[in-house]
């Protein structure tokens, strides 16, 4: 029996509310499973915390989290505290510190949920998104000018390092070896930004010659953004800048059935340091404390971390066991045109686990 230990970090809003689901599920499989068990720590940080001692953790927080497993997340920010002071010292923190530098986040449009998109099958909406998770736009690198005069000025400046373009390009050709062979396509967007994504797409063709058996794409965002909507069927792995990989896990999330499913990892692939599994969606304030949030992306992360700790069977088996609670159409949150509330939810998926 291996024992994994989990930092628990509920946060905000809807955040405690999917996490109990999620951890409900995790302790289920795990006992399905018989060769792996959780052991849970509970850290009580976010915006309430924040109100309480002004910062988001204690000073030593990340070194309390450097000696976990994994950590599981369910959501930051709320009303109140500034996002960018509360996702910047907590969630984004912990991304940059623990080097979790690959994102990936599937958008799948898993058996019995409907696309929006009129043509969307479940043949046509299955890729991965291996978003860049610890530069570009998000580097935090700028400067504010002259603030208060005629000729303020802010630089935000993204940062792509050799180093940071590789790794990740190199991760999204290893996973489609690992998927069997599938195409891996680039997003980018060289026309205007004649640096960071001139370099991008130069790093993108010199790691593809390495992988002659990879058949390769490469588009624009907006061109993509576009093709995610009228043609999804054409993406398979996708690799992509941290704000690009933002903005279109989010239509991707759209596209796959809502905020409510879309799950996501943070992941440091050498394991040097905990990877973080978390929904890919935000506190949700307009639905906090009603109970009737959707917990099946908390749960799909959940699956992801299963994958992670090399049970993939049993990883795949949770993702096949959200597929027969849609097919009931019994117990669905608001958000899928449901009645259920996020509690009967994770009861339900249990049961049928
Ligand atoms: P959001 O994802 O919280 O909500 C967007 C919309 O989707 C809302 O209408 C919400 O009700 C709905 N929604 C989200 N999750 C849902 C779920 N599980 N079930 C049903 N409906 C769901 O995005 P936002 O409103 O832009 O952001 C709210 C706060 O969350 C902000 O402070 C933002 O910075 C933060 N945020 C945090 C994370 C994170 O912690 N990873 C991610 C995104 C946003
Ligand atoms: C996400 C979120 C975060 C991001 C925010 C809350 C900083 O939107 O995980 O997608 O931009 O990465
Ligand atoms: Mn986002």
């Amino acid at each position: 029996m291996e024992t994994k230990r989990i930092a628990v970090i509920a946060g905000d809003g809807i955040g405690p509310e999917v996490v109990t689901e999620g951890i409900k599920v995790m302790n289920r499989a795990a006992q399905i499973d018989g060769t792996i068990q959780f052991e849970y720590t509970y850290f009580p940080w976010g915006c309430e915390y924040y109100t309480k001692h002004g910062k988001m953790l204690p000073d030593d927080g990340l070194e309390q989290l450097q000696a976990f497993d994994a950590i599981y997340l369910g959501a930051v920010g709320f009303p109140g505290v500034p996002d960018y002071i509360s996702l910047r010292e907590l969630l984004l923190v912990i991304r940059k510190k623990f080097d979790q530098y690959v994102n990936i986040r599937p958008v799948k449009l898993l058996k019995g949920i409907e696309s929006p998109l009129r043509h969307g099958t479940e043949q046509t909406i299955d890729m991965l998104v291996i978003r860049e998770n610890s530069e570009g736009e998000y580097a935090g690198v700028g400067e504010w000018l002259e603030k208060g005069t005629p000729q303020e000025k802010v630089l935000q400046t993204g940062v792509f390092t050799r180093k940071g373009v590789e790794r990740i390009i190199r991760y999204a050709f290893e996973e489609a070896r690992r998927q069997g062979g599938k195409s891996v396509t680039s997003i980018s967007k060289a026309n205007a930004l004649n640096y960071s994504m001139v370099f991008w797409d130069e790093v993108f063709e010199e790691v593809s010659q390495e992988y002659p058996d990879i058949s390769t794409h490469s588009y624009l965002v907006d061109a993509a953004a576009m093709f995610m909507v009228m043609d999804p069927g054409r993406f398979e792995i996708v690799v992509t800048s941290n704000l690009f990989g933002d903005i279109l896990t989010d239509l991707g999330a759209a596209i796959a059935g809502g905020m409510g499913i879309a799950a996501g990892a943070n992941v440091n692939p050498e394991r040097l340091y905990p990877s973080m599994f978390e929904p890919i969606h935000g506190s949700a304030p307009d639905i906090a404390g009603q109970g009737i949030a959707n917990p099946l992306a908390a749960i799909w992360s959940v699956s992801q971390m299963f994958d992670f700790f090399e049970r993939p069977e049993r990883g795949a088996h949770i993702l096949t066991t959200i597929e027969k609670l849609l097919a009931e159409k019994t117990t669905l949150t608001p958000d899928f045109g449901g009645h259920a509330t996020t509690e009967a939810v994770g009861t339900r998926l249990v049961e049928l686990l």
